[in-house]
């Protein structure tokens, strides 16, 4: 009778959420959020040792980094957070933003002038520099880049020597580096997420396939299986401030496939009506993470993604222009006006920037220089984008990306659109 009680009384002692969360962590056959494949691993994982494309080993290993236990690492399960409100914590807080580009030279003499050759790609957005290695710009180069990425989009550069250090420290100087709280990384390098569409289908056993990959791309309400990044978004806007300079390096391409969209958020802004842009100027619209988590309240609801409140038009710091900050992945809903309207406006806005071709870039990587990688650096607050499903997972290709966060999104009520910026017309 006297253990019975005290039994009782130590159950009750341990609130639910506590509970779930001890039985979570304990376990070898429970996860959390959305990490994928019946054997569940943290740490250095084997299975990606077995499918390592050569040219990712010889970078990752001329880098001095540690892969004899496996490759690529997820965060230990100890350190994952189980509720979403440990994970909506995450850098919720007021951590100062320098902005590199706003006092940059605005002829970008210093970096234009060093580059054998400026490329810009489509007239809205894209442009390749040639003859520059990215690992050794001058700050004053760096700051002109930061600019040049928030007119132009994206900035590509071909036949790059970087490290995963090198490239871990041109994110800090841009802002704040993300370090995912889930996601697969370099081993012993937190802040530098491993982009490698393979190891998610041959090893974590990702259901996307020819078929179903584009399915969210003609209904973005409704969460198909093997929606990933084909469709279009920005990078982590459930954060309070979301993705700025972003910087993807392939350091294996392949032959054919594997392409990457940008598209322009200025221009998409600038492709509305006056009247459409001073209804849409100052609204809210609720963002959410790819990952998920357990809500405390609602423990057995199953897992739930973040949510965030950014303005829908938003001011780049730099060029002080307006872009439209919507994302089909994951703005969910408008603000201020009912589920039915949203989702009409918010359908709308997401054609605006995929039905016009004018103001989007496809990005081929290839053909690989052997010893070489090749970069793209974009500004997430300005554009969209989304990968190419054709190499289906089989072909080779894996990259490193480092996401230096911005500031808090704001719009600046006198900021113009780029077109009123630039002088040119708006009303034809
Ligand atoms: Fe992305």
């Amino acid at each position: 009778m006297t253990t019975s009680t005290a039994t009782l009384k130590l159950q009750s002692e341990i609130p639910l959420d506590q509970e779930i969360e001890n039985i979570i962590r304990s376990s070898d056959k429970l996860t959390i959020g959305t990490r994928k494949g019946t054997e569940i691993l943290y740490g250095p994982d084997p299975r990606g040792l077995k499918i390592l494309p050569q040219p990712t080993r010889e970078r990752l290993e001329a880098a001095g980094i540690d892969i004899s236990k496996g490759y690529p690492s997820v965060p230990d399960k100890s350190e994952v957070p189980i509720y979403l409100d440990e994970a909506f914590a995450i850098r919720n807080d007021d951590y100062p933003y320098v902005d590199r580009g706003k006092n940059a030279d605005p002829e970008k003499k210093a970096l234009l002038g060093a580059a054998k050759e400026v490329i810009h790609y489509t007239k809205h957005i894209g442009t390749e520099l040639v003859g520059l290695q990215l690992a050794d710009l001058t700050d004053k180069q760096r700051d002109e880049l930061a600019l040049l990425i928030g007119e132009r989009g994206v900035v590509f550069f071909r036949e790059q020597k970087l490290s995963p250090q090198k490239q871990l420290e041109l994110g800090e100087y841009y802002g704040r580096v993300e370090k995912h709280p889930q996601g697969s990384q370099v081993n012993g390098l937190r802040g530098i997420t491993v982009i490698w569409q393979d190891y998610q289908q041959q090893v974590l056993g990702s259901n996307r396939t020819f078929k179903n990959n584009n399915y969210n791309n003609f209904d973005f309400a409704r969460n198909y299986p093997g929606a990933g990044t084909q469709i279009m978004h920005t990078d982590l806007v459930h954060e309070k401030t979301p993705a700025g300079i972003t910087h993807l390096h392939l350091d294996t391409i392949p032959d054919v496939g594997g392409d990457t969209y940008w598209f322009s958020g200025y221009a998409a802004y600038d492709k509305l009506s006056e009247e459409f842009k001073k209804f849409l100027d100052g609204k809210k619209a609720v963002y959410v993470s790819a990952h998920k988590y357990l809500d405390r309240d609602d423990p057995f609801g199953g897992p739930k993604n973040i949510e965030r409140v950014h303005p829908l038009v938003r001011t780049h710091p730099s060029t002080g222009w307006k872009s439209l900050f919507v994302n089909k992945s994951m703005t969910r809903r408008i603000l201020g006006v009912s589920p039915v309207e949203s989702d009409i406006i918010l359908n709308y806005l997401f054609d605006v920037y995929e039905k016009n071709a004018d103001i989007q870039v496809r990005f081929k990587w290839g053909p690989q220089k052997p010893g070489y990688g090749v970069s793209a650096i974009w500004d997430n607050r300005i554009t969209q984008h989304k990968s190419v499903f054709d190499a289906e997972g089989r072909a080779a290709r894996h990259g490193t990306r480092v996401t230096a966060l911005g500031e808090v999104p704001y719009l600046d009520p006198n900021s113009k659109s780029q077109r009123e910026a630039l002088g040119l017309p708006l009303d034809e």
